[in-house]
């Protein structure tokens, strides 16, 4: 039976007081909750102040984006041991701003998982098609390429110590949330595939939808049968729109 997982991912957002004051209510709102996942995504700089704040709770931690490099002449990079170094848990890879703003292609993403992986943290895979990539029929097979850059480098036994965000980039941060059909449908088209390869890692891989997720919609994603929780934008930023949506999942 799979635990719905409910990610936070402030982006480039934050600062020391508010980050106080949202991670102390998101602790005190998910005190008791059980039977499901709370994690929040914090740029590099907060990771100390989430570490400090989180480590008597179940709510975890993690970072937005790692390198694929171990050490060395990388400047501005930080990679998997430094994040482990703080505590965290979870790194995300791949999500589409890294992808369309830094040029990140499948190959490196590939990379990163599996330093990711390496290390011992678990990679929130993400995934997702563009509004003309929707529009022009080809959603399953740009997700499809997405996850075989991992799974056929690293074979469908990488999933079994990941997580994957289905993020249709049409939704991100534009109001205009996928319909739980619409959501659905990706959702088991992506478990579909991978049970081709793994049915028991098919079934326990949690899949997260992200894409304007709210206190209002999530209750209604989350009903779906393959969504497994949410990866959260601009409603992580806020504590009660973001517990609103824990309390869904
Ligand atoms: O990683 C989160 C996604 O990009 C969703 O962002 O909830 O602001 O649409 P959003």
């Amino acid at each position: 039976m799979r635990e719905k997982l409910v990610a936070g991912n402030w982006k480039m957002n934050g600062g020391l007081a508010q980050n106080k004051a949202l991670l102390e209510a998101v602790v005190a709102g998910m005190a008791g909750v059980q039977g499901m996942g709370c994690a929040v995504c914090v740029p590099y700089p907060y990771l100390f102040q989430a570490q400090s704040s989180l480590k008597d709770s179940a709510i975890a931690w993690g970072a937005q984006n790692l390198s694929q490099h171990d050490k060395g002449a990388f400047t501005g990079e930080v990679s998997a041991a430094m994040l482990l170094d703080f505590g965290c848990k979870y790194v995300l890879v791949g999500h589409s701003e890294r992808r369309a703003i830094y040029g990140e292609d499948d190959a490196t993403v590939a990379l990163k998982f599996e330093a990711a992986q390496k290390a011992g943290l678990t990679p929130i895979l993400c995934v997702g098609e563009s509004l003309e990539e929707r529009e022009s029929g080809v959603t399953e097979a740009v997700v499809a390429r997405q996850l075989d850059a991992v799974t056929g480098k690293f074979g469908v036994a990488a999933l079994s110590k990941a997580v994957v965000a289905y993020e249709p980039v049409w939704a991100i941060g534009t109001g205009k949330t996928a319909s739980p059909e619409q959501a659905q449908a990706v959702h088991a088209f992506i478990r579909g595939k991978i049970a081709t390869q793994s049915k028991a890692v098919a079934d326990g891989l949690v899949i997260q939808y992200g894409g304007s997720v709210k206190g209002s919609n999530a209750a209604e994603l989350f009903g779906m049968p393959d969504i497994d929780g949410g990866l959260i934008g601009g409603a992580s930023l806020d504590a009660q729109e973001f517990l609103a949506i824990c309390h869904a999942a």
